[in-house]
């Protein structure tokens, strides 16, 4: 049995346009999924999820990737997680060479499934590591990152960037643009979440911006201005310039949003928390609902944000630079 970890993220800059080559900048925060994978005698697939939310509600998930979970969150949302996790399990059994090997893996993660803190790749990641260790191999972390993606690419419909697997993999803050990927020597900022309580699915989001840039000449501008949104704001990471940075956020939340991946509720912790004095804020992720990033280093967005009603959760996320570990 082996116990594997993986950080969550929030992106300071970049989601979304990463997609089409443009830079990003996601950085791992101190929330972490946990894997854990128990090769089995017979050739099936057990899953055993708990706690992939905020406030822990318990998915009993087993019987085979086909058994309907009984639990209290939305169908998509258990398909989706489902999903990521069989393809992750391929990718254990093509590395290993053991393609009909069987496993069980038991999650519990407090990273909420959809809501832009990076669970998917989190629990991707771990598993693929977590279900290679158990099955008597190795990966090199380069390697992960790579399988990782893979998954995350055939899940989404072949639109998936590096950014969320990439961090999740290395930790720390990290750049990605294509299929250039690299860590960042960052200082701890000091990133506010704010959670709506509620999810969006990456695969249609994703797959919606695509459209709107195939429809309208606008939209592939709004994509190639927030890669130049994150080409000027990585050279202020350096130096922590926070007033700055904060601008930065907030312009590219404004993109975000005209491209419809924002949503009443984001707005809302969005402009609670610049009306408490953060340096700046924007959606995390996919969007559609979920969380929020701020920067503020005083507590007054942490305490703006947890008496805004469209808030369920707010809490303090350091930069966490431990990627991929195992545990036990
Ligand atoms: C989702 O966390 C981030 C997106 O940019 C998709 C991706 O990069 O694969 C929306």
């Amino acid at each position: 049995m082996v116990t594997v970890s993986a950080p969550g993220k929030v992106y300071l800059f970049g989601e979304h346009a990463v997609v089409y080559g443009e830079p990003a900048v996601p950085c791992a925060i101190s929330r972490r999924a946990t894997v854990t994978v128990r090769e089995r005698d017979d050739n099936s697939l057990i899953v055993n999820a708990k706690d992939l939310s905020l406030e822990g509600f318990t998915v009993e998930y087993s019987g085979g990737i086909n058994a309907q979970p009984d639990i209290d969150v939305s169908e998509h949302l258990v398909e989706a997680a489902m999903a990521y996790i069989e393809t992750a399990i391929s990718q254990v059994r093509e590395h290993t060479n053991r393609p009909n090997a069987g496993v069980e893996v038991t999650i519990e993660s407090n990273l909420p499934l959809g809501a832009g803190l990076g669970s998917s790749a989190a629990v991707v990641v771990s598993t693929i590591k977590g279900g290679i260790t158990e099955l008597g191999g190795t990966i090199s972390d380069e390697k992960l990152a790579q399988r990782a993606y893979q998954v995350e690419h055939i899940v989404q419909d072949g639109r998936a960037s590096r950014a969320d697997t990439f961090c999740s993999t290395m930790g720390g803050a990290v750049r990605v643009e294509g299929d250039d990927c690299n860590q960042l020597d960052a200082p701890t900022l000091p990133f506010i979440v704010g959670y709506d309580g509620g999810s969006g699915d990456t695969r249609e989001l994703v797959s919606m911006v695509q459209s709107l840039k195939d429809e309208y000449s606008f939209a592939a501008e709004t994509i190639s201005t927030i890669g130049d949104i994150v080409r000027t704001g990585e050279s202020l990471i350096q130096t922590g310039q926070m007033n700055e940075l904060g601008d930065l956020m907030n312009f590219n939340h404004g993109l975000l949003s005209a491209l419809g991946v924002s949503s009443r509720t984001l707005d809302s912790m969005v402009w609670a928390a610049r009306e408490a004095g953060a340096d700046g804020a924007k959606l995390t992720g996919a969007g559609g609902s979920g969380c929020i990033v701020a920067l503020d280093d005083s507590d007054q967005t942490l305490t703006a944000l947890s008496y805004n009603p469209e808030c369920e959760q707010a809490f303090r996320a350091e930069l966490d630079t431990d990627g991929v570990v195992i545990e036990s």
